[in-house]
């Protein structure tokens, strides 16, 4: 073993994955990405493009193809130094897939029908409920199981999926002896759910077709500004929270997360201000933050060869740690080896 595998060893593991199954949102970066580098100097940080979930919902194949590139690009550009983290393509660690089929032979068809994406999705894409879509979690079990995760850094919408993946590491451990590290959440206290600009009741999602309701990471200043103003408010003027002003509160929260000033902070900057001038203010924040993302953006997207060379690194990496995992797993359940 190397030097560097010795301090990995040592150190927690932290793992988080982004599906590349649209342009990635400032809700992805403000409930999620954004988190990641924080935990990059004291832990072993996994963080995946989970190609493979994305296909539960049809994917026209070269948009994946490029997504997939551009999810490695985003990463980077929100300052995931690839030496320091494991950036990876799920799709190239085999082990996610196999050790998926073994937790699923462990989980209740009763566990997955109470999922809230599955019953969600379902809704959206009722001419494409495939088997896939049901057995989403399993696969994001197995993401996490296969590193022996400490911390998932996630949005809330994750929640329930997590708390699936340490059920199901429970029971294994409980059936075949302590096998999978049983790992616990991280969500940002604020930010853990950006709305949508045009019916703040609900997620912002990177599906959602109105484009309108969502602000992408890779924006223009100018729509990001436009998107902001357009955003649905009630028809009170204080930039206050409060109790069913759904509009107001995830413009706060948004102001808050980007500027690092707390909710009553950022009131008591916009107090005696109107709606009109605070969305303009969110929105040139918000235009000012992703700059330096989008410049590092641009300069990796354009070379290709580099990021070919961070997901060989990444997938080396992640299948080092992942075959050791499924080997365990497999020598548990009573698979047998290829005789030498
Ligand atoms: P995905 O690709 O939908 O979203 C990636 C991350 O962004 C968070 N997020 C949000 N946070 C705050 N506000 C929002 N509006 C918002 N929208 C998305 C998500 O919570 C997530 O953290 N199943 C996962 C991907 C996945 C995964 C994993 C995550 C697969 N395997 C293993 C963690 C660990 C998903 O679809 O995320």
């Amino acid at each position: 073993m190397n030097e560097v595998m010795t301090n990995e060893v040592k150190k927690k593991i932290v793992y988080s994955g982004v599906q590349p199954s649209g342009n990635l949102t400032i809700g992805n970066y403000l409930g999620a990405i954004k988190n990641f580098s924080a935990f990059s100097e004291d832990y072993e940080c996994y963080y995946c493009v989970v190609d493979l979930h994305s296909v539960t919902v049809r994917q026209v194949p070269a948009e994946l193809r490029k997504r997939t590139y551009e999810g490695l690009a985003v990463y980077m550009a929100c300052g995931l130094d690839p030496q320091k983290n494991t950036l990876y393509v799920q799709s190239h660690v085999h082990e996610h897939a196999e050790l998926s089929w073994l937790l699923g032979c462990n989980t209740m068809f009763g566990e997955l029908s109470r999922m809230t994406q599955f019953k969600d999705k379902s809704r959206k894409h009722a001419e494409n409920i495939n088997a896939g879509l049901f057995t989403y979690p399993v696969l994001m079990a197995a993401d996490i199981l296969l590193y022996q995760t400490d911390i998932v850094p996630i949005g809330s919408d994750q929640k329930q999926h997590l708390e699936l993946a340490r059920d199901i590491a429970v029971r294994f451990n409980t059936t075949y002896s302590e096998t999978f590290k049983v790992p616990e959440p991280y969500m940002p206290k604020s930010g853990a759910r950006i709305m949508s600009l045009a019916e703040p009741t609900q997620k912002m999602s990177k599906s959602d077709p109105n484009a309108n309701a969502i602000v992408y990471i890779l924006d223009k200043k100018d729509d990001i500004i436009r998107k902001f103003r357009r955003a649905v408010t009630d028809s009170g003027s204080e930039i206050v929270m409060g109790e069913g002003k759904d509009g107001i509160n995830n413009l706060i929260t948004i102001y808050s997360v980007l500027s690092g000033k707390t909710c009553e902070e950022v009131e008591r900057e916009f107090a005696g201000k109107g709606y009109g001038d605070f969305k303009t203010a969110v929105g040139e924040l918000c235009a000012d933050v992703l700059r330096p993302v989008q410049e590092e953006y641009a300069r990796l997207i354009a070379d290709k060869k580099y990021l070919e060379e961070v997901m060989k690194l990444g997938a080396e990496r992640a299948s080092y740690a992942a075959r050791r995992t499924l080997s365990k797993v497999k020598r548990k359940m009573g698979f047998t080896d290829i005789p030498r």
